[in-house]
């Protein structure tokens, strides 16, 4: 008899607790999705450790920052923004954990993240599996936001920065023949190597790939004589900071002395300690101008000034912009409603932010210039910046 009791009574308890648990589900998919304790819910998923850590720490305190001037003004549709964080500690596969977390566990309305390609590709398809919409503030990689139609970036793609530094090489630094260090097994460094290359080559310019690996550790000795036997104008280093500062302390040991170009990556106040002086004259390019007089980019210059003692980086103005603009796209959705705040996202038109202004196209991604760096002594300075329309 106790034990039909015990039965019963465990088949109610199981009852009430799915009941309960598709009630909730209800909410998250309905109105309110990500509010929680009267809060609503922003993820944030980026690399604050490990090997590109510092990506992650200038884009979260510039989310930070936004986050608490969008607060003081009052908060989206009324109520105060929370960010819940996940260090994916520069692991790829930690972009997929974070986003499961984020979605299943954390309640999120929309997931901010990740600023590595290759932790974006991770993280996309599991956004776009629980219809959670993710924007991206600085992953460039095609592939990120391509067929998904709740996945989003604010940065400009690897097509146009590819093309635009082969450009960039071909016309102002007169180059004709490019050596290439190419990460192997990292999507941004491949996928970025790949269309500087097609493009250089359009131009009637010569292209000698040389490989490595996350094997290769900090030992470029055989790299480094692949590039010195290229007999290159320039080197052309589509990887991280990290990466980059060995490779260039190794190439001027050497006694090589060739003018070294890079894309976005190589942008972190890190870069020029870990270089110690061998990146001197080198070129890179970046997402925005600190020195843009705009009233705008100014002012949050100096707030993150005030807060941090520096001037912010590409990757802080770029985690900026992507809370205003999905605060924005919250406002305009009208409730907190995930399609229709994925809906309003693929609306965003000549949204004015630090990094300039722009729309997101229909692909989900953004159109815009890129600002070319120069490293003199201990600064970067801004030399050029380059029209998508130069390019194409
Ligand atoms: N664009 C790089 C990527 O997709 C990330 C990055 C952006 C790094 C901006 C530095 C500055 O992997």
């Amino acid at each position: 008899m106790r034990s039909v009791w015990t039965q019963l009574m465990l088949i109610l308890t199981v009852c009430t607790v799915l009941v309960l648990a598709s009630c909730k589900q209800e909410d998250n998919d309905e109105a309110d999705a990500g509010v929680v304790d009267d809060k609503v819910r922003i993820g944030l998923f980026v690399s604050t450790s490990g090997d590109f850590g510092t990506y992650g720490q200038d884009t979260r305190a510039a989310v930070n920052l936004a986050m608490d001037e969008i607060n003081a003004a009052g908060g989206v549709l009324g109520k105060q923004i929370e960010i819940v964080f996940h260090d994916t500690r520069s692991l790829p596969e930690q972009g997929g954990q974070a986003a499961t977390h984020l979605v299943s566990r954390d309640n999120v309305l929309v997931g901010i993240g990740a600023v590595a390609s290759s932790v974006s590709l991770q993280a996309a398809p599991v956004f776009q599996n629980a219809g959670v919409p993710m924007v991206s503030p600085s992953s460039t990689n095609p592939a990120v936001t391509q067929d998904r139609d709740f996945v989003f970036r604010i940065c400009y793609l690897d097509p146009f920065q590819g093309g635009a530094m082969a450009v960039f090489a071909y016309n102002e630094l007169e180059a004709r023949r490019v050596a290439m260090i190419v990460k192997r097994d990292d999507d941004y460094s491949t996928g970025l190597a790949d269309f500087f290359q097609r493009k250089f080559e359009s131009l009637n310019g010569t292209v000698v790939r040389v490989n490595f690996s996350r094997e290769t550790g900090s030992d470029f000795s055989s790299q480094v004589t692949a590039i010195q036997n290229a007999n290159a104008d320039v080197l052309f280093a589509p990887v991280y900071y990290n990466d980059m500062s060995v490779i260039a302390r190794q190439i001027r040991t050497a006694g090589l002395d060739i003018q070294m170009l890079g894309g976005d990556g190589w942008e972190s106040e890190l870069l020029l300690t870990g270089a110690d002086g061998a990146l001197e004259g080198g070129i890179f390019g970046t997402h925005y101008n600190p020195f843009d007089e705009a009233e705008k980019t100014q002012a949050f210059v100096e707030a993150y000034r005030e807060l941090h003692d520096k001037r912010p980086s590409g990757l802080a103005a770029l985690g900026y912009d992507a809370v205003y603009v999905v605060a924005e796209a919250i406002e305009r959705a009208g409730e907190f409603n995930r399609a229709k705040v994925a809906e309003a996202l693929r609306a965003t038109r000549d949204f004015e932010g630090v990094t300039g202004t722009f729309s997101i196209d229909a692909n989900r991604n953004a159109r815009k210039p890129i600002s070319i760096l120069r490293i003199e002594g201990d600064r970067f300075v801004p030399i050029r910046q380059i029209t998508p329309a130069e390019v194409e």
